[in-house]
């Protein structure tokens, strides 16, 4: 390590000193067993959304909100009364991380590398994270935790929650034109900020491996975990659909495609803006995907089949499981009660998520040995204010519009607007990389074409063991 990163990693571990920072490694994150028990004990008295150091070690899919502790994992199975077919749809539920939204991990993944090698100085520069809206949110937190200054770049046309809680925490705030797919203009946000702010650190979930690499670990297990539980002894995991923002979620697959080479990775994108399955563009209602452009940490070569979710089929199932007409409607249709009540844990790609995952199991006609899963990566609590202007621009929510609802938008849900990817498909979608990352952001075509050889994302999800003696060591110095 060069004496300058050795002079900014003493500094950083000297502000974690001073806030009683510990930071958790990967292995912690994905079997939080590992964690210390008097660690874990002090975790009780500390809550979920609280601005406490501890609640980096809650950065993982296995936080029992009940107890404070650790479980197996939170999930949720969708039975063929509520999804119209046999297959097991399981979402593994994402409400209970800190902040709400899972994407705290993936500043997680993006930032506690660079801080704990001496490349991100917490004391003298701000962390920017350009965003949709949870990513920006995650890395703000962390930020809190760790007691550096943040920089938030998000749509100005996102939930007003995001803004006010992100006020809250003390975020500087820029708001881009334009809603969720309006990426380029955050991308030139950061093109401005790097030429006139030479105190930021720019963390672009688009190009970050850290974030593909947080998912492959922590979230690919955490997924495989949550299998192993509801597997019955002939059960295949027949395949992880997740809609894709940066696709950092999606590298969960990859690690479930090592366990289980059968399995099917499904991106998921809204019709509205169907980048990956049609070259299209366009804005859409989906917040936190679809962002006009193929992500660089996206292994296209990995991805199976796409599916194109109408954003109105997200909107209606938003309401049905989200009015008490539409509870009712549910329990009448022969849906459990106690998953009823649990329906809000799905946030609105969240239910993006199922309806993809009801037109793969329809495609590739999956039965009741298939597991088919999909996180539900944040939940209604951040998408009031949408249920409300729901409200005041459609009116009552009825029984029969809820029975039409469920009729039309789940049970009736058929697999138009998919494709099974080939070879060819695949590399179309990797070429199509050059245009946002070559031409406009700067990489090069050799950078371009290693993406697209196999060797270099299991290089890339590789890192992990290195990363963890780095913050064991981090730690050490933190102690001394
Ligand atoms: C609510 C929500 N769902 C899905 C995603 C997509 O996740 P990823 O960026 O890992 O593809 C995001 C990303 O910000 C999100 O905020």
């Amino acid at each position: 390590m060069t004496s300058d990163r050795d002079a900014v990693r003493r500094r950083a571990a000297a502000r974690c000193r001073e806030r009683g920072v510990v930071i958790p490694t990967l292995a912690q994150l994905r079997d939080p067993d590992l964690i210390p028990g008097g660690l874990r004990g002090r975790l009780a008295g500390v809550g979920l959304w609280d601005v406490d150091p501890l609640n980096l070690f809650r950065i993982t899919w296995r936080n029992d909100p009940r107890t404070g502790q650790f479980n197996a994992g939170n999930w949720l199975e969708f039975p063929a009364a509520l999804t119209g077919v046999e297959a097991r749809i399981v979402g593994m539920v994402g409400k209970w991380f800190p902040t709400g939204a899972h994407k705290v991990g993936a500043g997680f993944g993006c930032l506690v590398p660079r801080l704990v090698g001496g490349e991100f100085d917490p004391t003298a520069q701000v962390a920017v994270w350009p965003s949709t809206g949870n990513f920006c949110r995650g890395g703000a937190f962390d930020c809190a935790l760790l007691g550096c200054r943040a920089l938030a770049i998000l749509p100005e046309e996102m939930s007003r929650e995001r803004f006010e809680w992100l006020r809250s925490i003390g975020a500087e705030i820029v708001a881009t034109p334009g809603c969720e797919s309006n990426v380029k203009e955050i991308y030139d946000e950061c093109w401005r900020i790097r030429d006139t702010r030479p105190e930021c650190v720019i963390f672009n979930q688009f190009e970050e491996f850290g974030n593909a690499v947080w998912h492959y670990h922590v979230t690919g297990e955490a997924a495989d975990a949550i299998f192993r539980r509801v597997a019955g002894p002939r059960d295949r995991l027949a395949a992880f659909v997740s809609a894709t923002g940066s696709a950092g979620t999606l590298a969960a697959g990859d690690h479930l495609r090592s366990r289980h080479p059968d399995l099917k990775i499904c991106a998921v994108e809204a019709l509205q803006c169907p980048t990956l399955l049609r070259c299209g563009f366009g804005g859409h209602r989906i917040e936190g995907i679809g962002d006009k452009h193929v992500p660089w940490i996206h292994n296209v070569r990995n991805t199976d089949f796409l599916a194109a979710i109408d954003d109105e089929q997200c909107i209606a199932v938003m309401r049905l499981f989200n009015e008490p007409e539409g509870w009712t409607a549910l329990e009448r249709a022969g849906v459990p009660l106690e998953l009823v009540e649990n329906l809000p844990l799905l946030g609105i790609s969240s239910l993006c998520n199922l309806a993809a995952a009801i037109k793969l199991a329809r495609w590739y006609e999956l039965d009741a040995r298939d597991v088919v899963i999909v996180p539900l990566t944040d939940s209604m609590e951040l998408y009031q204010s949408r249920l409300h202007e729901l409200r005041d621009r459609r009116g009552h929510y009825d029984r029969d519009q809820a029975a039409a609802d469920h009729a039309r938008w789940l049970l009736g849900c058929t697999p138009d607007w998919t494709r099974e990817l080939g070879y060819r498909d695949r590399q179309a979608l990797h070429n199509l990389k050059y245009f946002t990352w070559v031409e406009q952001q700067g990489r090069t075509v050799e950078e371009l074409r290693r993406l697209w050889d196999p060797d270099f994302w299991r290089e890339t999800y590789a890192v992990a063991a290195a990363w963890d003696r780095q913050i064991a060591e981090f730690n050490e110095l933190i102690g001394s």
